[in-house]
């Protein structure tokens, strides 16, 4: 048995009406669930978001209560966040073992630079067929500079977080400057972890003890890609929507954007509200960048958006190649665009999107064919709905209360 979405598309129309609340961010979370490996207590958390991968890290942190150095195979190859556990593992009992990392099929993702990071910090690195064995050296990682030939979001958080329990002082690089990691960072430093510079491309780390929570709690901020999920869902099918418990602050770049293409839109401290233009909207073009750029994670709904935006544009990736996995669905649909080549699509608009059975390719395609069925005329379906739901928490109830006829059902 398996979960599938049916949404009955609005035809074009805008309707949506009401409130939409962000739930705790996945990609914030996920690390500061690993993060509790680094401390002597156990840390409070709130906000926490009910989405698949949150429950796939609790098996996986039980799972080392067993056996404290060992991530289990066929858990961890289930989602890319788990690799972030290797660094507080490794730290604090030196020694980690763990299988090739699992997630969304988004080209190749590699683990080179976990691995060197740790080879910097003293560590030795095993690899047989089906496992990779880490070893610090005398049992404990040692302090180092380490320049990050690319950005990588895991990458940091998960050096930054071996280095809080190293010997002496570890500066990164060409760090990833994601909000969540310097969230992640001011909470480590509340409970006694010395961390410099984190949201910054530089970020010095002074290597100490076991870190003490003392009751302080994790609060989890808003999941930024839903909140830019929500805000492009709302600037196609909204009358008038707003999203609450956000942080505008965190979806500069893709507000910009759609402000650009004639979207109404109205933030607050916390809140952004969407209202439906009557003019028809101009085509934007979008590449994808590190923070404070446009997510990646955002370029498959956003994709949706340009589909109905006249004129003609290009998404240029410049973070994964395959990536552009869900085009083909959308051109079934009705959707004029065109893959250039592993990075590039080109898009014109607008498009009269019709229903279709679709099956989810990813987290964030899943999604966006969430959109593009609201958008489009008839009743479409997406299989596959365990994909969404690793990220995107009771997605279709939420939907509902905006008044969109989305339903979920169980096949076999
Ligand atoms: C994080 O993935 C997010 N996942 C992704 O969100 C997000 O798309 C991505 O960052 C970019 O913002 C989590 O936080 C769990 P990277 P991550 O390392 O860290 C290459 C979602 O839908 N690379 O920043 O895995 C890599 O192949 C997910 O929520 C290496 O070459 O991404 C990519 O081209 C999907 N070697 C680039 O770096 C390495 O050792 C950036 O990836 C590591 C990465």
């Amino acid at each position: 048995m398996r979960d599938r979405f049916v949404v009955e598309g609005l035809n074009g129309q805008k309707t949506l009406k009401g409130e939409i609340r962000v739930g705790g961010a996945k990609n914030a979370v996920l690390k500061a669930l690993a993060a509790t490996v680094l401390f002597e207590d156990d840390v409070p958390m709130t906000n926490v978001p009910d989405i698949e991968d949150v429950k796939r890290m609790h098996e996986l942190l039980d799972a080392l209560k067993t056996q404290p150095t060992i991530l289990k195979k066929d858990i961890a190859e289930k989602f890319r966040a788990s690799i972030v556990l290797t660094g507080p593992v490794l730290a604090r009992y030196g020694a980690v073992e763990f299988p090739f990392p699992g997630g969304c099929v988004l080209g190749e993702r590699a683990i080179d630079l976990f691995l060197n990071g740790f080879r910097a910090m003293g560590a030795t690195v095993e690899e047989d067929d089906s496992y990779f064995k880490i070893t610090a050296g005398g049992g404990k990682l040692k302090g180092a500079r380490i320049v990050f030939p690319l950005v990588s979001v895991t990458g940091t958080e998960t050096l930054m977080m071996a280095a809080v329990l190293a010997e002496g002082i570890t500066v990164l690089e060409n760090a990833a400057m994601e909000p969540e990691i310097a969230d992640l960072a001011l909470y480590l430093n509340k409970c006694s972890a010395k961390i410099e510079g984190a949201g910054t491309p530089t970020i010095t780390i002074t290597g100490g003890g076991l870190l003490h929570a003392g009751g302080i709690s994790y609060d989890t901020p808003p999941d930024r890609i839903e909140t830019g999920s929500f805000a492009i869902l709302a600037a196609l099918a909204a009358e008038d929507v707003t999203i609450t418990n956000c942080n505008p602050g965190w979806v500069e770049v893709p507000l910009a954007l759609l402000r650009q293409a004639g979207v109404n839109i109205e933030t607050g401290a916390d809140y952004i509200r969407i209202l439906a233009s009557e003019v028809p909207y101009k085509m934007v073009s979008v590449r994808t960048h590190e923070y404070p750029g446009f997510a990646t994670d955002l370029q498959a709904p956003m994709a949706v958006f340009m589909s109905q935006c006249e004129g003609e544009g290009s998404i240029l990736e410049t973070i994964f190649d395959g990536r552009f996995r869900y085009v083909d669905d959308l051109v079934v649909m009705g959707a004029k665009m065109t893959v250039m080549n592993p990075h590039r699509v080109l898009v014109r608009g607008p498009a009269e999107l019709s229903r279709k059975n679709l099956t989810s390719p990813d987290l964030r395609g899943g999604l966006a064919y969430i959109l593009a069925a609201t958008v489009a005329e008839g009743t479409s379906t997406i299989d596959n709905a365990y994909l969404i739901d690793r990220g995107y928490q009771h997605i279709e109830e939420r939907l509902q209360k905006l008044g969109l006829n989305i339903k979920r059902e169980s096949v076999e």
